[in-house]
Order: structure tokens, then C-alpha cells, then sequence
């Protein structure tokens, strides 16, 4: 035998030099639920580890990251029943707790990149990313809401948009409204190719964000997000992204959907996102509850794989545990 691929992995320093594919801090995403009030930290029970906070009890556990080397964070606010609506005004309401805390995490941690979630469900008295009307949901009616909420959002001090959702033809829409008003260097990381997936469970407990289950409001999000089935698609919605002006293109989820992220990475220039979304962590983690598998290899080997298969950023519910694991 005159190739012995084994010998390459002889030893730790052998396998240490050729490793291909270096995973850090630097590359995680935080997600962090935010709900109006004081002294709240109330953990969400299909996702464990993490919490819907109030702004005073964030701000530390976000000093804490940060003192571990977590730089980006997104931002997802639990909303009121009764501050919901049809249309999501409070959305961009002027009295919006959400925009609130974003000003004033900005003015703490300065240095962070703090990144926003645009879409009208966690605002919407339907539970739909857009306007719903007649049992369907209207695609350029939403996209005025959508461009209020950015707008808003940058005003507040987002560094980073987050539009999560997949309506038609916002990214250029919300693009050209941000620099008409002068927020030419607030950027778009577009929720650029989002299947409709069963893994988003735990993340519609943490905000009580379920399409609402009443006579005229659709079941599902399947008239605008892509089916799991498709992956051609995937290239036409990263291209009018890419073309109406997105800074990062995303890839939502990211474990399951591992092939389309490569294939984002080959086929475009703007740096590739992945979201490691809600279901996905909590079965990892449930797993690892029942001493199944052992967290602290499986966790990491998940990011890695995403890293690998070419994502740049990955959102990951694990980003605090990942960096306590790597400063031990
Ligand atoms: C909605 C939104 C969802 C997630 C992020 N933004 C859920 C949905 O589309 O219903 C899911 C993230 C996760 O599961 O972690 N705009």
C-alpha cells in the first residue's frame, strides 16, 4: 500500500496542522428573546438554556458573552396579545420596547454587531409574517409594513436587518426606503432562502408566534416559505437578493438543509449565513438530557459540520455554550 491515508492521523499534531475547517466565536450568531418588563428571565420549556429576558436582566447575560468572545447578536421580541393587530403596527410603534432595548444595548456594548428580525408575526393578531386578507396573505401590501419596521429599526441602532419574511421582492423594497431616509450603512442579512420546516416549534413558544388557528387564517406558512423538497429555487431566491441589495445571504435551517448551503457558498460572493434553528438544537439537546449523546462533542461537531458545508455566520442557540466550551 503506498497511500495510507491513517498515517495523517497519527497524532494530534499531525491532525491539528491539515485540520480544513476552524470554527471560533467569531463566526456565532446569538439569539436572544427580549419581553417588555423587569426582572425577567423565564426560560422557554422546548428549548432549554434559553430565556425570554427583560432588558435589565439581558444586559448582564450579554456582558457575560461578550467577556467570552460572542461579538453578534439577533434580537427577537415577545409581544402582548393585546398589543397585537391585523396590520403589526406596533411593529414600529414610537413607545416599541424592542427598539428601545436595541438603542440602549447599542449604547452599552458599542463594539457589538446587534442584528433585528423583520417580519410582522411577532406583531401580527394572525401569527403571519404578512398581511392576511380574504385566507391569503398579501405579498405587496406587506412590503410598505416591512419597509416601517426597517426603518424603524435603524433608527433604533440595529447594525443589521433581519427580514425573516420571504415576501416577495423586500429586500430591494426595504433597501431603497433605508437609503432614501439616509441609513445607507445599516445592512441586510436576508432571510434569503427559508423553508417552510417543521423545526421552527420551540422558537413560536418563545414568542407565542403560531399562525393563529381560527376560520380564515392559513395553517401554515407554505404560500411563502420554500418547500424542504426544492433546492433549484433556492438559487433564484439567493440571486434577486443578492441582486435587490442583501449584505449576507441566509439559509434557514442549516443542519438539514447542509447541501443548500453549499451551494449557496459555491455560486455567490456575499458571505453565507446559516440559521441552526430552534427544533434543531432542542432534539440535540433533549438527546443529550436522556444521556444519549454526549453534549460537548455532539454540539460542536453540529457547528462544525455547518461551518464546513459553508456557511460563514451560523445563528446557533448553542453560540454561549460553544464559547464556554472553547475558553475552558
Ligand atoms: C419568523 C421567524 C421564525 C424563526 C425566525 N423568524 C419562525 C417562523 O418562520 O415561523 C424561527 C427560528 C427558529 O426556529 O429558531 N419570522
Amino acid at each position: 500500500m503506498l497511500r495510507r491515508p491513517r498515517r495523517n492521523r497519527s497524532s494530534a499534531a499531525i491532525r491539528g496542522m491539515i485540520r480544513e475547517t476552524h470554527l471560533s466565536t467569531d463566526h456565532l450568531i446569538y439569539p436572544f428573546f427580549i419581553v417588555d418588563g423587569k426582572n425577567i428571565s423565564e426560560e422557554i420549556h422546548s428549548l432549554p438554556g434559553n430565556f425570554r429576558w427583560s432588558l435589565d436582566l439581558l444586559l448582564p447575560e450579554m456582558e457575560a458573552c461578550i467577556k467570552l468572545g460572542l461579538k453578534t447578536f439577533i434580537l427577537f421580541p415577545g409581544v402582548a396579545e393585546q398589543l397585537k393587530n391585523k396590520t403589526g403596527t406596533y411593529g414600529y410603534a414610537k413607545d416599541n420596547f424592542y427598539l428601545k432595548a436595541a438603542t440602549e444595548i447599542k449604547k452599552r456594548f458599542p463594539q457589538i454587531c446587534l442584528i433585528s428580525d423583520v417580519a410582522m408575526d411577532p406583531y401580527s393578531s394572525d401569527g403571519h409574517d404578512g398581511l392576511v386578507a380574504d385566507g391569503r396573505i398579501l405579498n405587496d401590501e406587506t412590503l410598505p409594513i416591512l419597509a416601517k419596521m426597517a426603518i424603524a429599526q435603524a433608527e433604533a441602532g440595529f447594525d443589521l436587518l433581519g427580514p425573516s419574511d420571504m415576501m416577495d421582492g423586500r429586500i430591494g423594497y426595504m433597501r431603497e426606503a433605508l437609503d432614501e431616509q439616509g441609513f445607507t450603512k445599516t445592512g441586510i442579512m436576508a432571510y434569503s432562502v427559508k423553508y417552510a420546516s417543521a423545526f421552527y416549534g420551540p422558537f413560536r413558544d418563545a414568542l407565542d408566534s403560531a399562525p393563529k388557528d381560527e376560520v380564515g387564517i392559513p395553517k401554515d406558512k407554505k404560500t411563502y416559505q420554500m418547500d424542504p423538497a426544492n433546492k433549484q429555487e433556492a438559487l433564484i431566491e439567493a440571486e434577486l437578493d443578492l441582486t435587490e441589495g442583501a449584505d449576507f445571504l441566509m439559509v434557514k435551517p442549516a443542519l438539514h438543509y447542509l447541501d443548500v448551503i453549499h451551494m449557496l457558498k459555491e455560486n455567490f460572493e456575499l458571505p453565507i449565513a446559516a440559521y441552526h434553528v430552534s427544533g434543531e438544537c432542542a432534539m440535540l439537546t433533549a438527546a443529550c438530557q436522556n444521556g444519549w449523546l454526549e453534549f460537548d462533542k455532539a454540539m460542536p461537531e453540529a457547528l462544525l459540520s455547518i461551518h464546513r458545508a459553508g456557511a460563514d455566520a451560523i445563528i446557533t442557540y448553542f453560540a454561549k455554550d460553544y464559547a464556554l466550551l472553547t475558553n475552558k
